[in-house]
C-alpha cells in the first residue's frame, strides 16, 4: 500500500513559491547576476543565432518553427535569455516561465527538446558569468536560476500530461498512483 505524499498538495502558484524557496537565492546572488544583464543582452542575438540553427538543422525539431513567425521567436527567446540575468527571482518570474512551458506542451513538443536546448543556452551564458568581477560566485548563482527554469519547464509538462490522466480515470489521486507502479 502505498502512501500519499505532501508533495502532490502543492499545487499551482504554490509550486512556483515552492521552488523559489527551494532554490535559496541570497540577496548577494541576485545581485552579482542581475548586474550582467547588459552584458547577457549584448550576447543574446547570438545565442538566439545558434539557438536556432540548431533546432533547424535537426528535421524534428525544424518541424515545429515552420510557418512560425521567426521574428518575434527571435525576440521572445533573447528576451527570456536576457531575463536568466534580471535579478529578480521571484514567484512573477517563475509564473513568467511556466506559462513558456505551458506553450510548448500545448504543441506536443517532446520536452527532450527544450531540454536538450540548455545546451547552448548555457555555453552563451558561460560567455555572461566570464564578464562578472565575481565569476564562480556568480555561476554558482546562475546554476540555481538555471535549474529553477528546468524545473519549471517540466512542471508544466508534468501539470498538463496529469490533468489529461486525471480527467480520463477520474481523479488527480488515482492518477498519480497509476503512474507510481500501477498501484
Ligand atoms: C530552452 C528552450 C526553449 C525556450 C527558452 C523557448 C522559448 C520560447 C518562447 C519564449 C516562446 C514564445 C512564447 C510566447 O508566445 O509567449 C516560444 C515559442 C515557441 N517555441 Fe520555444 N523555446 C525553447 C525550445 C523550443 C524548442 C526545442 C522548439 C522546437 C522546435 C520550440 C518551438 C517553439 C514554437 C513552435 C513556438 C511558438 C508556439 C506558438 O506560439 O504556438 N521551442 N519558445
Amino acid at each position: 500500500m502505498t502512501t500519499d505524499r505532501s508533495s502532490w498538495q502543492v499545487k499551482d502558484e504554490a509550486v512556483l513559491d515552492e521552488l523559489v524557496t527551494l532554490l535559496d537565492l541570497s540577496p548577494v546572488e541576485h545581485a552579482l547576476l542581475g548586474d550582467l544583464a547588459d552584458a547577457a543582452a549584448e550576447v543574446a542575438p547570438a545565442m538566439v543565432e545558434a539557438f536556432y540553427e540548431r533546432l533547424f538543422k535537426h528535421e524534428a525539431t525544424a518541424e515545429y518553427l515552420r510557418g512560425s513567425a521567426m521574428e518575434r521567436l527571435h525576440a521572445m527567446v533573447a528576451e527570456w535569455f536576457v531575463e536568466l540575468f534580471s535579478g529578480q527571482y521571484n514567484v512573477d518570474y517563475a509564473r513568467r516561465r511556466i506559462i513558456i512551458g505551458q506553450i510548448h506542451a500545448r504543441i506536443g513538443l517532446p520536452v527532450r527538446y527544450p531540454l536538450a536546448m540548455l545546451d547552448v543556452v548555457l555555453s552563451f551564458s558561460e560567455a555572461v558569468l566570464s564578464q562578472s568581477p565575481r565569476p564562480g560566485q556568480a555561476a554558482t548563482a546562475f546554476r540555481k536560476v538555471l535549474a529553477l527554469d528546468v524545473a519549471v519547464f517540466n512542471q508544466a509538462y508534468e501539470d498538463h500530461q496529469l490533468r489529461h490522466l486525471a480527467e480520463l480515470v477520474g481523479g488527480e489521486r488515482l492518477a498519480r498512483r497509476l503512474l507510481m507502479q500501477g498501484a
